[in-house]
């Protein structure tokens, strides 16, 4: 359809801009709390609230101060948090057992959670980067990252974190058919209301840098994860994944990174319907906060600005470091 708009002076399109009762009486979009899930970094002690020096404002935590956080979240009114592990060196293996473990800080987090604030949602991380010696996502086996042994590993941490009592599964390793091997286990399991949200389209990037800092992944990666993550050259592949992850039995999906795949955002929204998240990455906020310190630009109004692209892409929600600073914003 063609828009058709009357002539000047008929159609002054800024008539409708000319106050702010009017801009919002006619506004489409709106960002709200409820839309924001947040990230959150939990590692090894007590008491401890370690900055990330590449994202700026955002803190590894030792799962007692992961809790504080979640109770914060939940004062906020945001409802979901995503819980990340940071591991040292000395904590990764070959065999990655770390990654199902009832016991790594992810699990106790989640228990942790769940036992202090049980109507926050809680959303996971599954894929093996954050106990692999090698940083990669899968088990490498003779400089290939393999596929179906590792989505055996997949399963198994997921229910490792179904039973933890996280809501969301969330998926990130990009592994062909782990979302039909995890929904059927976890329905066998009994765990027939844990959600998953896939990380269906995500490309292999560049903004994903800091994160790699946060968990401890960078100092460990090997190569590249081209391989298994998408080319940022492709669209039409990102529908073919989000339709296959639905139809194993994905509930949400996720594009990401978030502000260079608002067009896929869109085709998603408008092709599937489905609830679709954006990630906004840890290099999207760190691009974000290192302007704003130098005083480059509003980093308050970029935030806002950045998140509200999404909701426009047609996205239901976004995950976001920002999410506790964007929710105190929009309680003024
Ligand atoms: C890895 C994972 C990554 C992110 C979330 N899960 C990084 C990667 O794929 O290397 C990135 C998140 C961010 O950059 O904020 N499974």
């Amino acid at each position: 359809m063609k828009p058709t708009v009357a002539p000047f002076p008929a159609a002054r399109l800024r008539r409708t801009r000319q106050s702010p009762a009017i801009r919002g009486l006619v506004r489409q979009n709106t960002l709200a709390k409820e839309d924001l899930i947040w990230p959150v970094f939990v590692r090894a002690g007590e008491g401890i609230e370690e900055p990330v020096p590449s994202m700026p404002g955002v803190m590894r935590r030792s799962v007692d101060k992961v809790v504080v956080a979640a109770r914060e979240a939940v004062d906020l009114g945001i409802p979901a948090i995503c819980v990340f592990p940071y591991t040292g060196l000395d904590e990764r293996t070959e065999d990655c057992a770390g990654a199902w473990d009832p016991d790594n800080h992810a699990n106790r987090a989640i228990r942790a959670i769940k036992a202090a604030v049980p109507e926050l949602a809680v959303m996971t991380d599954v894929a093996l980067d954050t106990y692999n010696i090698n940083g990669h996502d899968g088990f490498v086996v003779d400089g290939e990252i393999v596929n179906d042994a590792t989505v055996e590993a997949l399963v198994k941490m997921t229910l490792a974190q179904a039973e933890a009592g996280a809501d969301i599964i969330g998926p990130s390793d990009m592994m062909d058919g782990r979302i039909e091997a995890m929904r059927t286990a976890l329905e066998a399991a009994g765990h027939q209301n844990v959600m998953i949200l896939s990380y269906a389209a995500k490309y292999a990037s560049a903004f994903y840098g800091p994160f790699r800092d946060a968990v401890g992944a960078s100092a460990a990666l090997t190569g590249d994860k081209n391989t298994y993550q998408m080319d940022p050259a492709n669209s039409d592949e990102a529908l073919r994944l989000v339709e296959r992850d639905l139809r194993e039995g994905a509930d949400m999906v996720m594009v990401k990174p978030g502000l260079p795949s608002l067009d896929i955002c869109r085709r998603v929204k408008d092709t599937f319907g489905a609830p679709t998240f954006a990630y906004q990455v840890s290099g999207e906020y760190a691009m974000i906060q290192a302007a704003a310190q130098q005083g480059w630009i509003d980093g308050e109004r970029v935030m806002l600005e950045s998140l509200m692209a999404f909701k426009r892409a047609g996205c239901d929600g976004i995950l976001t470091y920002f999410a506790p600073q964007v929710a105190r914003l929009l309680a003024r």
